[in-house]
C-alpha cells in the first residue's frame, strides 16, 4: 500500500509507542539531537519547512524556538495528530497534507531551512523531493535531513557463535522493500527505498546544493544512562534498547547539511 495509507493505519500506535522531544529536535532513534549537534544555527524569527513531519514534534520545538515553523506530511492522521499536539502545547504552526516530491502549495524561496528526520527513506522520487527543497529555498538556506543510514537500513541482526552481528545482504541492492510495521493493534504493509551513500550524496548535488556537513552520530550511551537520562534521549523507542549492543556498533542514522548558493 502507499506510504499515505500505511501512515494513515499506524500512526496512533506509532505515536503512543515512541517518546519523541518536544524540546530538542530530534535526528533519529537514541541519536543526539539539535542541542547537541547543532546543524540549524540560530532558529529564531526563521521560516523553517520540515517535509514528513509526522506527529509535529520537531516543527513544534522549532516554534518553541522561535522559528516561524511549518510541517508538511501525506498522512492525515499523522498531520491531525500534529495540531493537536500544537495546541496542547499552545504553539502555532502552520501543518499541511502533501507530498514532499511535490510541494505546490509552497512558493519559490519562501524558506530559511528545509527540514527532514526519519521521512526522505519513504520517498518514492528522491531526486524529486531534493529538487522541490532547492526550489522552496531563499539562497543560502539550509538543508538540513536525516535518513535510516543504508547500513542500517539494508542488513538484519545474525547470530555469530554466542554474539550477534549485523548482516548485511546486498548493499547494493536497490530494490525497492515491502515492510510490514506491527504495533499491538494494526499492521500495516508498505515501502520502503533503499538508497546508497552515493545515492544520497550525488542526488542532493545534482539539485544544486553544496553539501557542508555528513554525520553518522554514534547513539547514547543507553546502558551507562539513569531512566532519567534516557527520558531526555530526542527520540526514544523501546526497540533500539533491545538490540542496543547492535546499534551502538553499526551507523544508524545518516545526516546531511547542504547549502543552497546565493
Ligand atoms: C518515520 S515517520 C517520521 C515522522 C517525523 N519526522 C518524526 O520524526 O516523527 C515518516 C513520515 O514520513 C511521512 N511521509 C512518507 N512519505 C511521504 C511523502 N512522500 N511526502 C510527505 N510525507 C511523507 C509519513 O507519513 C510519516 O509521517
Amino acid at each position: 500500500m502507499s506510504a499515505k495509507k500505511g501512515w494513515n493505519i499506524i500512526s496512533k500506535d506509532y505515536q503512543a509507542s515512541v517518546r519523541i522531544s518536544l524540546d530538542d529536535v530530534h535526528y533519529g532513534p537514541i541519536s543526539p539531537g539539535e542541542k547537541e549537534l547543532k546543524l540549524l544555527g540560530d532558529v529564531k524569527g526563521k521560516d523553517i519547512l520540515e517535509i514528513g513531519c509526522g506527529g509535529g514534534q520537531n516543527a513544534i520545538t522549532l516554534a518553541k524556538w522561535g522559528a516561524k515553523s511549518v510541517g508538511l506530511d501525506i498522512s492525515e492522521e499523522q498531520i491531525k495528530y500534529a495540531n493537536t499536539l500544537a495546541n496542547k502545547q499552545g504553539i502555532q504552526v502552520s501543518f499541511h497534507v502533501g507530498s514532499m516530491e511535490n510541494m505546490t502549495m509552497f512558493s519559490d524561496e519562501i524558506f530559511d531551512i528545509v527540514l527532514s528526520s526519519c521521512a526522505i527513506g519513504y520517498s518514492e522520487n528522491y531526486d524529486q523531493t531534493f529538487h522541490e527543497a532547492f526550489r522552496v529555498l531563499r539562497g543560502g538556506g539550509l538543508f538540513v535531513f536525516c535518513v535510516v543510514h543504508p547500513i542500517a537500513n539494508r542488513g538484519r541482526a545474525v547470530r555469530y557463535g554466542k554474539r550477534k552481528l549485523w548482516g548485511l545482504g546486498n548493499y547494493f541492492d536497490s530494490r525497492r522493500r515491502t515492510w510490514t510495521w506491527k504495533f499491538d493493534k494494526r499492521s500495516a504493509k508498505f515501502y520502503g527505498y533503499h538508497r546508497t551513500f552515493q545515492d544520497y550524496f550525488n542526488s542532493i548535488v545534482s539539485a544544486g546544493f553544496i553539501v557542508t556537513k555528513v554525520l553518522e552520530p554514534e547513539p547514547f550511551p543507553l546502558d551507562k544512562m539513569t531512566e532519567e537520562e534516557k527520558r531526555r534521549v530526542p527520540y526514544y523507542w523501546e526497540g533500539s534498547e533491545k538490540e542496543y549492543n547492535i546499534w551502538r556498533r553499526i551507523p544508524y542514522t545518516l545526516l546531511f547539511k547542504a547549502k543552497k548558493p546565493r
